[in-house]
C-alpha cells in the first residue's frame, strides 16, 4: 500500500493518491490531473475511484478530467447532486482498491454531503481517515459555506450536524488512526488550522478544541460560528462550478497560454472590460508597471488573492509574468476557475518599457525611511491592510484598518486626497491594496516594505498592547 499526500501551498490544500496491488484511488484531485495519471502509469496501476469529500468551494476539482482519462468512478457522499455522472455513495459503503478498502462515513457539517473515507489495510485494520473538510489538524470545517448554495440551511444547523458527525462517526475511532485532512494552515475553509498536514486521531482528541468531549452541543455551535470572517468572493462560484461540466485543464492551458505583442497587449489593456494583472515580485512591480494594473505576485498566495480581489470569475485578464512563469500563472488561475485569460505580454514588462509605453510607479519605502517620516510627522495617515484579527492582536496606535480582503467595499473609507502609508504583515498584501487603490484614482499611496514584521521591531511607533486571543472555550 502506498499513500501519497500532494500538498498545494497556495491553496493550503491536500489531495491524495492511494495505491494497492495495481489499483488506486485519488481523493479530492486538483484541476490539473497529469500528476495522478503519471504516478499510476509509472506504477502500472489503474485509478479505480475518485473520492470527493464534498463539493469544494475553494478550488476547481479535477474529478471530471481524471474520470475521463482514467475511466475511474467519481464518488460523492449521500445527498450529493451534480450535472454529471457519478456514484452517490451511502453511509457505510465499502469500496475495494486492490487489497485495501475505503469505508464512506457520512459526516455532514461543513456541507451536507461531506464525507470522510476510512482506509483499512490488507489485514482489515483501520489505519487512516481522509477527513476532507470535516476534521482538520487543530480545527474543523467552517459551517457557513453551503448555506450560500442552499437557502434552507443555516450555519447553526450545519454546526449542529458537525457536532453529531464528530461525536458519532469520528471520535469513536481508534487513537492510532492517521488523520489526513483536506486543508492546512492558511485555508479559508476553517478558522484556526495547524501547520501540520497530518496527525494521529489520538493526538487530535487531546489538542483539537472541536473534539473536546466536555463541550455541549450549544457550546460547540457557538464556538464554531463565532469569529467567522466572510469567505473569499470566489467560493460560491467554485462551489457551483464543481457541480457542473466544465472545460478540462489541458484545453484551458492551450487556449490561454498565448503570447501577446506589446501592441496587442496595449490595445487590449485599453478595453474597459479587460484587467491587466501583474504577477511579478512586488519589488519589481513598484519600480514600474502598466498603468491601472493589479499586482498579485505569483510567488505569494496567488490564487486566494486573485479569488478575493478579482470579483468576477469570468473577468477578461491579460497578464505580465516573469519570463518562464507564464504557464504557472495560468495553472494557478485555472485552479480557482479564472479561465478567461486572453494572453500574456511577450517579453514581460521589459518589452513594454523598451517600446516607450507609459509606465506608472509606486513609492515604496523601507522601515528606516518610514521611521524618519513618522518622526517628522507623527500625524501621518497609516493604513494597515491586514485582517481584522491580525490588526486586533497588535497595531500602530494611529493606524486605520482596511483589510485588503474587502477592498472593493471599504476603500471609500480612506480619503483619496490624503497621503497614506500602507502596510500589511510582510509587504505583499500592501502592494495588492495600493495597486488596486491606484487604479481607482488614489494617487498618494506609499508602500511600507516588510510591513508589520519590521514595524514590530521598531521603537519609534507607539503600538497597542498585545492581548493573547482566546480561541478555546
Ligand atoms: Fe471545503
Amino acid at each position: 500500500m502506498k499513500i501519497e499526500q500532494i500538498y498545494t501551498k497556495c491553496l493550503a490544500q491536500a489531495t491524495y493518491y492511494i495505491e494497492s496491488e495495481g489499483e488506486a484511488a485519488v481523493i479530492d484531485p486538483l484541476r490539473e490531473t497529469d500528476h495522478y495519471l503519471e504516478i499510476a502509469e509509472k506504477n502500472g496501476a489503474k485509478i479505480k475511484y475518485i473520492f470527493e469529500t464534498h463539493f469544494h468551494a475553494d478550488f476547481v476539482s479535477g474529478h471530471l478530467d481524471l474520470a475521463k482519462k482514467s475511466g475511474a468512478t467519481i464518488v460523492y457522499g449521500p445527498t450529493s447532486e451534480a450535472d454529471f455522472d457519478f456514484h452517490q455513495g451511502k453511509d457505510g459503503e465499502i469500496f475495494k482498491v486492490g487489497k485495501i478498502s475505503f469505508e464512506l462515513l457520512h459526516t455532514p457539517g461543513h456541507t451536507m454531503e461531506s464525507s470522510c473515507f476510512l482506509l483499512r489495510d490488507e489485514n482489515g485494520k483501520e489505519v487512516a481517515l481522509f477527513s476532507g473538510d470535516t476534521l482538520f489538524i487543530g480545527d474543523v470545517g467552517r459551517p457557513d459555506l453551503a448555506q450560500r448554495v442552499f437557502s434552507d440551511l443555516t450555519q447553526d444547523k450545519l454546526a449542529g450536524h458537525m457536532f453529531d458527525s464528530l461525536r458519532n462517526k469520528i471520535m469513536p475511532l481508534a487513537d492510532d488512526i492517521i488523520v489526513y485532512p483536506g486543508h492546512g494552515a492558511g485555508s479559508a475553509c476553517g478558522k484556526n488550522m495547524s501547520k501540520e498536514t497530518s496527525d494521529t486521531l489520538g493526538n487530535q482528541k487531546k489538542v483539537n478544541y472541536a473534539l473536546n468531549p466536555e463541550l455541549t452541543k450549544e457550546e460547540f455551535i457557538k464556538e464554531l460560528t463565532t469569529g467567522l470572517t466572510p469567505s473569499p468572493a470566489y467560493f460560491p462560484n467554485n462551489a457551483v462550478m464543481n457541480r457542473k461540466e466544465f472545460t478540462g485543464f489541458n484545453e484551458v492551458l492551450k487556449k490561454n497560454l498565448k503570447p501577446l505583442s506589446v501592441d496587442e497587449f496595449e490595445t487590449l489593456s485599453n478595453e474597459s472590460d479587460v484587467l491587466v494583472l501583474d504577477t511579478r515580485h512586488q519589488n519589481d512591480f513598484v519600480k514600474g508597471f502598466v498603468p491601472n494594473s493589479y499586482f498579485i505576485g505569483v510567488q505569494g498566495d496567488f490564487a486566494p488573492w486573485v479569488g478575493t480581489v478579482i470579483e468576477d470569475i469570468n473577468q477578461k485578464i491579460i497578464f505580465i509574468a516573469e519570463p518562464g512563469r507564464e504557464e504557472e500563472v495560468i495553472t494557478r488561475l485555472s485552479r480557482i476557475g479564472y479561465d478567461n485569460v486572453l494572453g500574456y505580454l511577450n517579453g514581460s514588462f521589459e518589452a513594454w518599457k523598451n517600446a516607450g509605453n507609459p509606465i506608472d510607479t509606486m513609492e515604496s519605502i523601507d522601515i528606516n525611511e518610514f521611521e524618519n517620516q513618522y518622526q517628522s510627522n507623527p500625524e501621518m495617515d497609516i493604513l494597515d491592510v491586514r485582517r481584522a484579527g491580525e490588526f486586533e492582536s497588535e497595531h500602530i496606535v494611529s493606524a486605520k484598518n482596511l483589510p485588503v480582503d474587502y477592498i472593493h467595499k471599504n476603500l471609500h473609507e480612506a480619503d483619496a486626497d490624503k497621503t497614506w502609508f500602507v502596510h500589511c504583515a510582510g509587504g505583499y498584501r500592501s502592494v495588492i491594496f495600493a495597486s488596486i487603490a491606484k487604479s481607482k484614482g488614489y494617487k498618494n499611496l506609499i508602500n511600507v516594505e516588510g510591513g508589520f514584521g519590521k514595524i514590530k521591531t521598531s521603537e519609534v511607533f507607539p503600538k497597542t498592547e498585545f492581548v493573547c486571543p482566546t480561541t478555546m472555550l
